[in-house]
């Protein structure tokens, strides 16, 4: 980490030596499948396999009774990272079941409405659908506005006594846009609306905030801009919708069984937890937030959009290839096609070059992929121990148009 100022005022950035070192991934291969699965710091691993390792020795229960402090503090980490407090955050396997586990406990009545983004990832726009057929609900997409991000106007527009829910993906699976959070959870805090927000992209790579931002719900992962391990993710429930949120799903953690005929669910977001979990897993995702805390999330923002942006431009730069970035903000996801070639075989090309990409198709975001008339699209995801030699190295592997 190291300072840098200009007009007086100070800022911290990335020591990128540093967090290269601390990522042996680095030395094998150039990584741009962060909205994937980033390479974990060896700080994340050696948590997992230390606490793997101990289960060998002592016992699972004994390992994770040995480990509580450690698998506690992950609490603490990640309330700090989005800006909660520890009783608001549950620890699940995964972003999808976090957003199920929050979704699913809402209490629908036919006729309810969902207002939600073009950009929605799959998972959550079947979910949409299937609790429309089962209670009869509406879903709605907002229109985007002319960058291509959720128009908050038209949302504003959309909204009546019945919309039940806002559900939007902060940043989506499919390109570099950040959807304006913060203005949308406006919207819903003057209208009284739950606002659930999917922010499985954003986390990591982008200072979160849940109060400034507004949200009710939030759901994240551990392994993609968190650098966490896989198997591992989070919903943070502010503590304002505990009480009115009961969880699909009930076990003997998320409630407790009081007398033969009655149960009473826990207090805290824990209520959206299972009662089996992988331990090792939860502390290297503590490690994780801890390791992003430790070196800045504004430091971090810079620096990946800092990339992102060179990577647009010098792609923009070569013929025949199209950048499909929208939005008036962007991060550190891009996107792009190379005319006369099917992504899938320009991932395949820059794979054996070692340059990790991965593909993004309209089975994993149809309403926004039928909309543009998009193809499959190349998706290089910058983080910030990703360095311009890289970007470079990219843009060389390219096939020519
Ligand atoms: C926007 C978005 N939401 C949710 C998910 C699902 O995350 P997970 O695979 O951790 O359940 C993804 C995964 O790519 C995603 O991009």
């Amino acid at each position: 980490m190291g300072l840098s100022g200009s007009s007086g005022r100070l800022h911290v950035t990335i020591d990128v030596g540093r967090v290269r070192a601390d990522t042996p991934g680095c030395e094998h291969v150039v990584h741009f499948n962060n909205a994937g699965s980033s390479l974990p710091p060896r700080q994340v691993t050696d948590a997992v396999v230390d606490h793997l390792r101990l289960e060998e020795r002592v016992g699972g229960y004994e390992a994770a009774a040995a480990a509580l402090d450690r698998s506690e503090r992950t609490y603490d980490a990640l309330a700090e990272l989005v800006g909660a407090d520890r009783d608001e955050i549950a620890l699940v396997e995964n972003a999808t079941r976090a957003w199920d586990m929050a979704f699913y406990s809402l209490p629908w009545k036919p006729g309810d409405r969902i207002l939600t983004s073009r950009a929605e990832y799959a998972s959550n726009a079947i979910a949409f659908l299937q609790t429309a057929r089962r209670h009869d609900v509406r879903v709605e997409v907002v229109p985007d506005d002319e960058s291509g991000a959720l128009s908050v106007e038209a949302l504003r527009d959309m909204i009546d006594e019945r919309v039940k829910l806002i559900a939007v993906t902060h940043v989506p699976t499919q390109g570099g846009l950040v959807n304006p959070a913060a203005e949308i959870g406006a919207v819903a805090r003057e209208a009284g609306v739950t606002f659930l927000l999917d922010a499985c992209q954003s986390i990591g790579q982008s200072r979160v905030d849940v109060r400034e931002i507004g949200c009710d719900l939030l759901s994240a992962t551990g392994r993609k801009f968190l650098r966490g391990p896989r198997g591992t993710g989070f919903l943070y429930c502010s503590r304002r919708m505990l009480d009115r949120l009961e969880p699909p799903f009930l076990d003997l953690h998320a409630a407790t069984w009081t007398s033969a005929d009655s149960y009473e669910v826990r207090g805290d977001a824990r209520r959206f937890e299972n009662w089996e979990g992988y331990v090792a897993g939860k502390i290297g995702l503590g490690v994780a937030a801890d390791y992003a805390l430790s070196l800045g999330l504004d430091a971090i923002e810079e620096r990946v959009t800092g990339l992102a942006g060179a990577l647009r431009g010098r792609l923009a730069a070569i013929p025949g290839v199209t950048v499909h970035d929208r939005g008036a903000r962007r991060c550190g996801i891009v996107t792009f096609t190379v005319d006369g070639h099917d992504s899938r075989d320009v991932a395949a090309r820059l794979s054996a070059a070692k340059v990790n990409v991965s593909v993004s198709a309209a089975y994993s975001a149809r309403w926004d992929f039928e909309a543009r008339a998009l193809p499959s699209l190349v998706r290089s995801s910058v983080h910030y121990y990703n360095t311009e030699d890289e970007l470079d190295r990219l843009c060389e592997a390219l096939p020519s148009a």
